[in-house]
């Protein structure tokens, strides 16, 4: 699939979310971000936002749900129509049933981390994502400092997904940006969310474009 560019909306004018799409033409995805305020200290959108936005856009929404209780709230997120569907394991009851409810509803099964959590526990998981977020900032809120600490995490995510000879994408998430987004994909992310990079930009579809070449070119190396 090559390397992906999914902007996070949460820096977006949020009363003008269909313009804010519009601006980047050519992102792969669009990232939604869905806060609870249980989760995570921060209350965003939910489906009813999530299903207006789809009616006003042509590209895949991505769906981050940073939430209480996934098991209850996620499939709902894939049935209304969003294209990948993200829970995070800290907070979900059984997340190989609930990935395989999220595929049933006819979206990508997406499971994230938070900087703390190793990946070494859902290792025999792997074949029921089709993708794996890791957080490289704490969840919660948009414009934080890239943490370092997660890199060898993602390199370890890469080499059990290489000895498992799966095709699950492996997703970044927090203080991407040109200064960022190399060791990323040096260490083997493959879908970058990128906020604040993007939207405090002056030509977002720009900053798409320049992001994605950057990690086409780490990536090569
Ligand atoms: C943070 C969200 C991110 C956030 C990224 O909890 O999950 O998607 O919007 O924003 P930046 O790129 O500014 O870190
Ligand atoms: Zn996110």
């Amino acid at each position: 699939m090559g390397i992906q560019i999914t902007p996070s909306i949460l820096n977006a004018d949020l009363a003008a979310l269909g313009a804010e799409v519009a601006r980047i033409p050519h992102a792969d995805w669009v990232h939604v971000d869905v806060m609870d305020n249980h989760f995570v200290p921060n209350l965003t959108l939910g489906l009813p936002v999530v299903e207006s936005l789809l009616k006003h856009t042509e590209l895949p929404l991505d769906a981050h749900l940073m939430i209480e209780d996934p098991d209850r709230w996620a499939p709902a997120y894939a049935e209304v129509g969003c294209g990948s569907v993200t829970f995070h394991v800290e907070a979900a009851k059984a997340p190989v049933r609930l990935a395989r409810e999220i595929r049933a509803q006819g979206a990508r099964a997406s499971m994230a981390l938070k900087p703390a959590t190793p990946i070494e526990p859902y290792e025999a998981l792997l074949p029921e994502l089709d993708m794996l977020l890791i957080m490289t900032v704490e969840p919660g809120f948009g414009g934080q400092k890239f943490l370092d600490l997660c890199l060898p995490k993602i390199s370890s995510a890469r080499a059990m997904m290489d000895r498992h000879g799966v095709e699950t994408w492996l997703q970044i998430d927090g203080g991407v940006s040109m200064e960022t987004i190399e060791r990323c994909a040096e260490a083997g992310a493959d879908v970058f969310v990128a906020g604040s990079a993007v939207y405090s930009a002056q030509d977002p579809d720009r900053m798409v474009r320049d992001l994605k070449a950057k990690a086409e070119a780490a990536a090569a190396r």
